[in-house]
């Protein structure tokens, strides 16, 4: 039934294997010799939906942050699933056990910083959500679903609610390296 999804979503994808538990559908697929990560929502489920939109104009936004997995295409609904998305894989595994490493400390560190730079904050920095490599120097932030996106001229959310998100972003993050 998954193969078919995403044979329905794009032909050109082979399905490698479902990642983990998760409220929307995380797939490992593959084009040619390169992985990715197909993610969709359930149709049925607004809170879902409403997660992949906004991962995607995060991602839009923040096209040029080095630490993150990028946007590579969106197709429109199938059957049950809504919002599909491709974006890069990054081999690793996720972030259960305290990150020591100086070196992907660093990275993530300028991946928070730079994100709260381009105006998104309340990363959801968990470990679920960020993929250290095998050679453990470094990582990735995996997941901005349900970042929030502060915009002076549109003002999403006040600057003091921007702020502290971006406090508790940097808090979460340090609570990682232990
Ligand atoms: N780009 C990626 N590269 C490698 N693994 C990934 C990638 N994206 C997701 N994963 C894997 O899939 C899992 C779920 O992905 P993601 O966090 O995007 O989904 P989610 O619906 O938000 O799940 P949750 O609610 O558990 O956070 C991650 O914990 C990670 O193991
Ligand atoms: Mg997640």
């Amino acid at each position: 039934m998954v193969e078919k999804l995403v044979k329905d979503v794009d032909p050109s994808l082979k399905l490698i294997r479902e990642c983990g538990y998760s409220d929307n559908i995380v797939l490992e697929v593959k084009r040619g010799k390169t992985l990715y990560i197909l993610k969709m929502a359930y149709a049925g489920c607004p809170w879902g939906i409403k997660h992949l939109r906004n991962e995607v104009e995060i991602l839009g936004l923040a096209h040029d942050v080095e630490g993150i997995t990028h946007l590579v295409q969106q197709y429109d609904d199938v059957s049950w699933c809504a919002s599909p998305m491709l974006k890069e894989y990054y081999h690793g595994e996720v972030a259960n056990a305290k990150i020591r490493n100086p070196r992907a400390q660093k990275r993530l560190r300028r991946t928070v910083r730079d994100l709260h730079a381009l105006g998104i904050a309340n990363i959801d920095v968990a470990w679920k959500n960020v993929v250290v490599a095998p050679s453990g120097d470094d990582a990735k932030i995996v997941d901005l679903g349900i970042g929030t996106v502060y915009n002076r001229a549109w003002g999403y959310v006040p600057y003091s609610t921007f702020r502290k998100m971006k406090a508790i972003d940097l808090r979460r993050l340090y609570r990682l390296f232990g």
